[in-house]
């Protein structure tokens, strides 16, 4: 329960969540911290708290520091009660704190935890004197609630961007530059996928507003502090933001009696034989929240069914309410699957990849099960239309 020393009178006293395994519905298989962070300073600062039952262990950490009676400043850069969840309790003993929020922050606050307490709501511009250092603030609406914002703390370099450029990824370590980076990007790029996805427009606009800052050091409010690796994850949420994908074809589908698998491998050719990286992705062994990941970047997204009691398979309907919830732009989509006599699973699968704005290959329905030759026309057809 030591705090962590990020640079002078500046320290990580989160939270590490080793066990946490389905963070609503996405599988945090690393599990994850909640980030927050003290400024002392002439008026000492908290950034953010941690998810409720984790309040013990934040305070243990900031005691070890300071008498937490003393904070002045607590700034709450996003209501959501995995970084909020500490306030009840923390304002129960820092009589004199103010809280410094936006003002969708401040409401939410409210209507969270109906307490009348001391808020100071700030706009994007805004400056706040800590003694020695500034506070800078930074509006994010959407980014991926309509309070959230960033903060940057201009003499030490500091960006706090809560969830932006977060992982869920349990450690004992702080850093990206002690963790395996091929690890903490991919679950950087899983916790975009999952959480931040469906803005990528206000993403784009918070990078721009961002990209004038000299920093140092990114610290999220989940994860790795990012200080060696701050180019890269920049140009990533770069290319996320704005859609560009890779040459990448994801196939996800599930199966009945493997007809509809035998479909997923012949499509699965078809883009092999063009040169296109392929993911098979069968819903049975697979979570969603996974298969989102694969997704970020993937041009071509396929998805098959068999048809079951006149409905896609139920996997396949919950993944694809996720994935037109997550609204990935300017993909190619493909529907396919066997069928025995309605066959309506395949138009079902069809029509969310349309509303989704897809562009569409043509859909790939097969009664029964697909002889050799059948899955050989279907691979030599497809081959034809892959753009
Ligand atoms: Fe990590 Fe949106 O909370």
């Amino acid at each position: 329960m030591q705090p962590v020393k990020i640079k002078e009178n500046i320290y990580w006293v989160g939270a590490i969540d080793w066990d946490v395994r389905n963070f609503h519905g996405y599988l945090t298989q690393r599990g994850t911290t909640y980030n927050a962070y003290l400024i002392i300073d002439e008026k000492i600062t908290l950034i953010d708290t941690v998810k409720p039952q984790f309040y013990d262990e934040m305070i243990k950490r900031i005691s070890r520091l300071i008498n937490p009676e003393k904070i002045d400043y607590i700034i709450s850069n996003h209501v959501e009660m995995d970084h909020s969840g500490g306030l009840p309790k923390l304002m129960e003993i820092a009589k004199n704190v103010t809280i410094i929020t936006s003002h969708k922050g401040q409401q939410g606050l409210k209507n969270h935890y109906k307490k009348d307490w001391n808020f100071k709501t700030v706009k994007s511009g805004d400056t706040l004197n800590l003694g020695k250092r500034n506070i800078n603030f930074v509006l994010t609406p959407m980014v991926h609630w309509p309070d959230n914002m960033v903060c940057y703390l201009a003499e030490d370099k500091i960006l706090f961007s809560n969830d932006a450029f977060g992982q869920h990824l349990a450690s004992s370590e702080r850093f990206d530059d002690k963790l395996p980076i091929q690890i903490v990007l991919e679950e950087a790029k899983k916790y975009y996928g999952n959480i931040v996805l469906p803005y990528g427009n206000q993403v784009a606009k918070a990078l721009e507003t961002v990209s004038g800052l000299d920093i140092e050091t990114i610290a999220p409010s989940h994860g790795a502090i990012w200080r060696l690796h701050i180019s890269e994850i920049i140009e990533c949420y770069k290319k996320w933001s704005t859609n560009k994908t890779e040459d990448v074809a994801v196939i996800v589908y599930d199966t009945m009696w493997n007809s509809t698998e035998k479909i997923a491998y012949a499509v699965q050719s078809a883009f092999e034989a063009k040169g296109i990286t392929t993911k098979m992705r069968n819903l049975k062994t697979n979570h969603i929240s996974d298969v989102i990941t694969d997704v970020v970047t993937a041009k071509y997204i396929c998805v098959g069914s068999s048809t079951l009691n006149n409905n896609m398979l139920p996997t396949v309907a919950a993944f694809l309410t996720y994935l037109k919830g997550l609204a990935p732009k300017n993909r190619v989509g493909l529907a396919f699957g066997s069928y025995g006599w309605g066959g309506q699973s395949i138009d079902q699968v069809e029509d969310v990849l349309e509303s989704c704005g897809f562009d569409l290959l043509d859909q790939i329905k097969i009664q029964f099960i697909p002889d050799n030759n059948t899955l050989q026309e279907i691979t030599n057809k497809l081959k034809g239309e892959i753009p």
